[in-house]
């Protein structure tokens, strides 16, 4: 949301910095009418820029200053500004979207090079031969799925080696910290998930919570939610044939509580960069379809979720189903050819 006002608003702003009654502030710009002054005081409020002391939004308020008290103002800003963005809902709106853009100006150039310095050639990069790298060379994003149902044996590999606790880091003073497959900024692994069951073999369609320590799912809510899918996912439609969506929030004061400067917000979305390319690895290991998006209705996910998007936010939503026939074959065939 963006506003423009009067520079004057400031100053109102300013004098509500404390609880205040209207009356209390009629009185301080005494050169203003009552009646004007509770007209931009009701505008205030229906923008929620203003609160009323003691109503809900006052105590969300509140528990929103003192949670991020150390993230404040530039973390706070960045994180709830970008929620609940718009997208382009069809693909022909996008389309037109990047013909606008091309019109305005020609995309950067994707490669950085040295003009007049000496070049070292480097020996050809060694033939995706192995496991690890024929898997990393498969990674790629995928849109259509078989409708065949996920293994749970696939869910559970997925789950332990992406997001699961694999061991544990002796730290002296902190204790024992969780280790797992991805780093984490000093081990704080804000990253919670919960698995959205779509089409898995042996479990019920619904949404559960993810338990890292015990790698076991908490059941949260049974039922189909290929509809959901789709609309947690800003409406991209192909998401609702998937066979499971995880759903990555993350739990700030788990890193708020070490560190205590905006700039920790940055370790938070490395972290759950780290944490998806695994999964994407993984999944793919297993010969599955994986993909990640950012396109997120945040707060519908976290009223589903029943999270108060303070102290824990939605944050990333990664995805996987059984490959499509021929997106296989084709995959068959790249990795040959890089071999
Ligand atoms: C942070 C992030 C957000 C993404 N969001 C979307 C998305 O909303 N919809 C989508 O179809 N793909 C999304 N992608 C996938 C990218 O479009 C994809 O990675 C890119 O086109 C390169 O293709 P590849 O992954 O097959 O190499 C996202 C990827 C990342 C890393």
């Amino acid at each position: 949301m963006s506003i423009s006002a009067d520079p004057v608003l400031i100053r109102l702003l300013d004098l509500f910095g404390d609880w205040r009654s209207e009356e209390q502030v009629s009185r301080l710009l005494a050169q203003y009418t009552k009646s004007s002054i509770r007209t931009t005081v009701r505008q205030l409020e229906k923008y929620t820029l203003l609160v009323r002391e003691g109503t809900p939004e006052a105590q969300r308020d509140f528990q929103f200053k003192q949670a991020w008290s150390g993230w404040l103002p530039s973390a706070g800003f960045f994180h709830f500004g970008s929620k609940d963005v718009r997208y382009c809902a069809t693909r022909h709106e996008l389309k037109k979207k990047l013909r606008r853009l091309l019109a305005n100006s020609p995309q950067p150039p994707f490669f950085k090079t040295y003009e007049n310095v000496r070049r070292l050639h480097l020996p050809t990069a060694t033939g995706a031969r192995g496991e690890f790298l024929e898997v990393l060379m498969s990674r790629r994003t995928h849109r259509r799925f078989s409708v065949q149902t996920l293994s749970l044996s696939s869910l559970s590999n997925i789950l332990y080696y992406t997001w699961g606790v694999t061991g544990s880091i002796p730290s002296g003073v902190l204790g024992d910290l969780p280790r797992k497959t991805s780093p984490s900024a000093g081990a704080r692994h804000p990253v919670e998930t919960y698995v959205l069951a779509l089409r898995v073999e042996g479990l019920p369609p619904g949404l559960y919570h993810y338990a890292t320590r015990e790698h076991c799912l908490e059941l949260l809510r049974l039922g189909n939610f290929d509809k959901k899918a789709a609309r947690y996912c800003a409406d991209q439609a192909w998401v609702q044939r998937a066979a499971a969506l995880f759903l990555m929030t993350a739990a700030f004061p788990r890193v708020m509580w070490k560190y205590n400067s905006p700039r920790a917000y940055r370790t938070v979305l490395l972290d759950a960069g780290h944490v998806c390319q695994t999964f994407c690895l993984v999944s793919t290991w297993l010969g599955l379809a994986p993909f990640c998006t950012m396109a997120l209705r945040d707060t519908l996910i976290e009223k589903d979720l029943g999270l108060d998007g303070i102290s824990e936010s939605a944050f990333y939503v990664a995805g996987v189903g059984l490959q499509w026939p021929t997106d296989t074959v084709r995959l068959r065939n790249r990795l040959s050819a890089s071999l």
